[in-house]
């Protein structure tokens, strides 16, 4: 039985082959391994490896000898990953055991000491915190610059006003930089969440073991300290089988995207013929095929496309974890593929509208003559009557009139003379007209919060601050 380190002649040398009469079928090794997925986790891996043997070490389970041989293979391991020359086996089920296997070729027996007291199930939760908790601080710096880019949008047409709709009917004018601003703030809330779930990401779950702790004297706040946690984790059953953090990162991410949808709309919109707000750049864009005239906003669209594919990974997430019974069960190797598809979609459309944002042309033209009209100050007519000491539900009915016989003689509300206004109240005298314009409308939504010029300024000016 002296055949491999395993000593089974059937499989490969696989870590666990001890136990098996039959060689793993190729289906099967095909099917459950996660290689192709966890890879990427390969430097995370290698760190959490480093801390574990310093703290077998100062456990004195291991030499420091065989500590310092383990560390520098381990890192010659990780030069060989850095550099794509790192040679994938047939064998190799998951990172983990591909790093082992390499790093056994490369010592001996020696490389058979570093999975002392730990098993996978501790090991692969440990790798996805690392990866997760610098692929955090990366998305949080990205959404910060697609930020900073909206601030800048807006600075640069601070005065310029836009309808604003509810149902989709124009409402009230508003600047064209409050809506924007409106999506900075609720990007803000966004990097709020991710912090959040960033704090109970940040615990250190080696030495649960696979499922009940370890053997060995291990120092886990060593360990912790090793990597840069606060804190370890307090339930060994519950650290191999958590995934909350997952699905609040998940959640998190699918906030976000539906931010980033909600965007991508208006650009699909704004972007017409019909509306012609917005032209998007050229380099954003693509052809038809078929009509030579067509400039089409794929970017857009397939953000709100993916959109529904990372919310779908949130699911994903949900249900696999829907009654799975304590502790590690090997459902849990689906949990990457739905994270990482749904962290690496909503990094690639941030990044890429990011860009497109930046180079976003404003059509005041359009703008401008969309705001025309005087439908859209309405209100401001019905407020002035409240000024004169009518309420507001009354000063509603006689405005609503005054539209009404407007449209019928199919005339502006900004084209009444006084005369005309006062058929519907007498308490309309000639300072309403200086009501009705477009800029009063806005300036006068001076809370904070509103619309006014002023209360814009000053958010643009704080955020340029909280965003440097
Ligand atoms: N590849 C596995 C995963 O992603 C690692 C843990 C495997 N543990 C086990 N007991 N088979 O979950």
């Amino acid at each position: 039985m002296a055949k491999g380190r395993a000593g089974n002649a059937f499989n490969d040398g696989k870590a666990w082959s001890g136990r098996f009469r039959e060689s793993t079928h190729r289906l099967v090794e095909a099917f459950t391994g996660s290689v192709a997925v966890d890879r990427r986790l390969y430097a995370q891996d290698i760190q959490g490896s480093i801390a574990h043997c310093k703290t077998l070490e100062k456990a004195r389970v291991l030499r420091s000898a065989e500590t310092r041989t383990i560390i520098r293979a381990l890192e010659a391991v990780k030069i060989e990953l850095d550099r794509g020359r790192f040679k994938f086996a047939r064998q190799d089920e998951d990172i983990h055991m591909a790093i082992e296997r390499r790093l056994t070729e490369l010592i001996g027996p020696l490389g058979g000491k570093l999975h002392t007291g730990r098993s996978r199930n501790d090991q692969v939760t440990l790798d996805v915190r690392l990866y997760l908790r610098h692929q955090l601080e990366e998305f949080v710096k990205q959404i910060q610059e697609y930020q900073r880019v909206l601030v800048a949008k807006a600075k640069a047409h601070r005065t310029v006003a836009m309808p604003g709709y509810t149902h989709f009917q124009r409402a009230q004018p508003v600047l064209f930089a409050h809506h924007l601003l409106a999506y900075v703030d609720m990007l803000e809330r966004d990097k709020g969440r991710i912090q959040d779930a960033h704090k109970r990401l940040n615990v250190m779950p080696l030495g649960s073991g696979a499922l009940a702790g370890t053997n060995y004297p291990v120092d886990r706040r060593y360990t912790a300290e090793l990597l840069g946690f606060p804190d370890v984790t307090t339930n060994s059953l519950d650290a191999v089988s958590d995934r909350d953090f997952m699905i609040e990162i998940a959640a998190a991410l699918s906030i976000t995207m539906m931010h980033l949808s909600r965007l991508s709309e208006e650009l699909i919109v704004w972007s017409s013929q019909e509306f012609h707000f917005v032209d998007l750049p050229d380099g954003f864009c693509t052809g038809s095929s078929m009509m030579p005239q067509k400039k089409n906003p794929d970017v857009p669209e397939l953000i709100r496309g993916r959109t529904g594919r990372v919310y779908g990974q949130l699911i994903n997430l949900l249900i696999t974890m829907k009654a799975l019974p304590l502790s590690y069960n090997r459902d849990l190797q689906e949990d990457k593929p739905a994270l990482f598809d749904a962290l690496d979609t909503v990094k690639a459309s941030l990044q890429v509208l990011t860009e497109l944002m930046r180079r976003l042309k404003v059509n005041r033209e359009s703008l401008k003559q969309a705001v025309q009209g005087g439908g859209l100050l309405a209100t401001e007519l019905a407020d002035y009557l409240v000024d004169k000491g009518m309420p507001f539900r009354e000063a509603h009915g006689v405005t609503g009139r005054v539209v009404r016989s407007a449209l019928e003689r199919g005339r502006d509300l900004t084209s009444l003379s006084l005369q005309e206004l006062r058929e519907f109240s007498d308490r309309f005298d000639k300072g309403v007209f200086a009501r009705l314009t477009v800029e009063a409308a806005i300036d006068r939504k001076s809370q904070i919060g509103g619309t006014a010029r002023g209360q814009v300024e000053l958010r643009i000016k704080q955020l340029e601050r909280r965003l440097s």
